[in-house]
C-alpha cells in the first residue's frame, strides 16, 4: 500500500502532509519491529507510533528507554537504492532539530551520525534500518525526548527533553505532525537527488564539525578536529599527525 501520492485539491501542501499514513499504538516492543511487519507485507509510507516501546532499541543494539512520554515513531519508506540510506539519518535528525525549534524556540543541534542535541544534551536519537530483496525498504526509527522529567542511571546527566528543558508540556501528536511535515520537505530533496543540499542543511545545524573529539569505533579509538562529512556521509577528522581519518560508525565525544 503506498498513501496520499496524489496532491489533493490543495496542493502541495496537502501532499506534503500526506505523504504518510500515521498508525498509532499504545504498546509495542519496538516501532522499527512493527515497520518491519508491515514492510513484508508490502505496505509503505506509514508513520508508526508507539506510546510505549517494551524494546525500543538504539545503535549497536543498545537499549532505548521508551517509557510513556517520548515519541516513539518509524517511517516506513520504499527504496530503491539503499546506498544512500544514510541521508535518512542525517535528514531525520535536522527535521527534529527544525522541529524543535519551530515548536519551542530552542536551539537544537545535530550530531554526527545520528543524534539531536538541546543545551549539549541529548534529546533524539535515530535508528536507521534496511531490508534488501526483491523490493527494498527504510525503516527511520526516531526516539524524541518529549515529557519525560526523568533518565534512568548514567542518561541523566546526559539527556533532556522538551519538558525539562522549558518546564512545560507538549502535544505529542502536535509534535509529531510537524515532525512528518518537515521530513517531507527535506525527503523531497533526497528523492530527487539533492545529496549535496542535504549535506549543506545539516552542516549548518551540525554540532559536530569544528569541535575537538574523541572517536571511539569498533576498529579503534582515534582523536583529532572533526572538519567534514563526506558524500557517503561519513566523519572527517584531521588527526593531531595532520592525517585526515573517514570514520563510518562509532561514537563521538567532543573534548
Ligand atoms: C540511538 O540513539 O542509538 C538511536 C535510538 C533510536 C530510538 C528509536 S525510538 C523509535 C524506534 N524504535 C526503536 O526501537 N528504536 C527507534
Amino acid at each position: 500500500m503506498g498513501y496520499g501520492r496524489k496532491a489533493g485539491s490543495d496542493g502541495a501542501r496537502d501532499k506534503l502532509m500526506k505523504m504518510f499514513r500515521t498508525l498509532n499504538f499504545k504498546k509495542l516492543t519496538s516501532t522499527n519491529d512493527k515497520a518491519r511487519e508491515f514492510a513484508k507485507k508490502g505496505y509503505h509510507n506509514l508513520a508508526i507510533i508507539a506510546e510505549r516501546q517494551e524494546k525500543g532499541r538504539g545503535r549497536f543494539n543498545r537499549r532505548w528507554d521508551s517509557d510513556l512520554g517520548g515519541l516513539y515513531m518509524t517511517l516506513l519508506l520504499k527504496e530503491n537504492n539503499l546506498e544512500k540510506a544514510r541521508y535518512l539519518t542525517l535528514i531525520a535528525s535536522v527535521s527534529v532539530a527544525k522541529s524543535i525549534m519551530k515548536l519551542s524556540n530552542l536551539k537544537a543541534d545535530v550530531k554526527w551520525p545520528n543524534d539531536v542535541l538541546v543545551n549539549d544534551k541529548k534529546i533524539c536519537g535515530i535508528l536507521t534500518e534496511t531490508i534488501s530483496g526483491k523490493e527494498s525498504y527504510a525503516l527511520v526509527g526516531i526516539g524524541l525526548n518529549v515529557n519525560q522529567k526523568n533518565f534512568p542511571g548514567n542518561l541523566a546527566n546526559k539527556s533532556t527533553s522538551l519538558n525539562l528543558e522549558l518546564n512545560k508540556k507538549f502535544d505529542i501528536k502536535k509534535v509529531s505532525n510537524i515532525l512528518l511535515k518537515e521530513f517531507n520537505i527535506l525527503y523531497s530533496s533526497y528523492k530527487n537527488k539533492k545529496y549535496s543540499k542535504i549535506i549543506e542543511i545539516w552542516k549548518k545545524y551540525s554540532h559536530t564539525l569544528g569541535k575537538n573529539v574523541k572517536v571511539k569505533t569498533l576498529a579503534g579509538k582515534y582523536t583529532g578536529k572533526a572538519v567534514n562529512i563526506d558524500k557517503d556521509c561519513n566523519l572527517t577528522i584531521k588527526l593531531k599527525n595532520g592525517k585526515i581519518r573517514k570514520i563510518t560508525e562509532g561514537d563521538i565525544f567532543v573534548i
